[in-house]
């Protein structure tokens, strides 16, 4: 159960110390090789979906997208990071900050959300494996865990190639 006083807001520039701080300790030094990790280098998120959850003044856990281009779909996003501070897990942060974060994603017009991650975790928000070799990144990823979600009906089935980062990321 969340507290009252609970709540999303837009990610402010003091928050990044917080949130490198949380994403430092749940990945390791090894997240800078990551592939997901090196498509979003150079790039800044989207702003306007860049949230932050708090507890009263106090930050728990933080969500960014990137913009992407998938071959001709232009209008894709990569998730990532979410994080969530340990010593608040369970208490459904992460769900929120997902869900809030599709919902703007959507109302701002991107067709699709792609990841890398966890399919016993974010199956419950709608993502689905992609199918092998349908869509590909600028390094290695566990095909298993390459996820996407379609915000618009049948977008994933039309989207083929390779990721890239977008320098047209801000939109607010
Ligand atoms: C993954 C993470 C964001 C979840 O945040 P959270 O606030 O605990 O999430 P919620 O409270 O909304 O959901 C908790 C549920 O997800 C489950 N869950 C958490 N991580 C999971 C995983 N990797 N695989 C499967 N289930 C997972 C929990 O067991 C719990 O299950 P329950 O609802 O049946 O009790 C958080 O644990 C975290 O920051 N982890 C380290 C960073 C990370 O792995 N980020 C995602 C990488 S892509």
């Amino acid at each position: 159960m969340q507290p009252a006083n609970f709540h999303i807001r837009h990610e402010e520039e003091s928050d990044a110390q917080a949130l490198s701080a949380l994403s430092a300790q749940a990945f390791g030094p090894g997240r800078f090789a990551r592939t997901a990790y090196r498509i979003r280098e150079g790039v800044p998120p989207v702003a306007s979906l860049s949230l932050t959850a708090v507890i009263g003044d106090r930050l728990v856990g933080g969500i960014r997208f990137t913009a992407v281009r998938v071959g001709e779909e232009a209008n894709a996003l990569l998730l990532g990071p979410l994080v969530v501070d340990p010593g608040q897990t369970g208490n459904g942060y992460g769900s929120a900050l997902i869900k809030e974060g599709l919902a703007r994603a959507r109302t701002e017009g991107f067709t699709l959300v792609l990841l890398v991650g966890d399919m016993p975790y974010y199956g419950r928000f709608g993502f689905k494996p992609v199918p092998p070799g349908q869509i590909t990144l600028p390094g290695p990823v566990d095909p298993a865990r390459l996820l996407a979600l379609e915000l618009v009906p049948g977008a994933l089935a039309a989207t083929t190639g390779m990721v890239r980062s977008t320098a047209r990321s801000n939109k607010n």
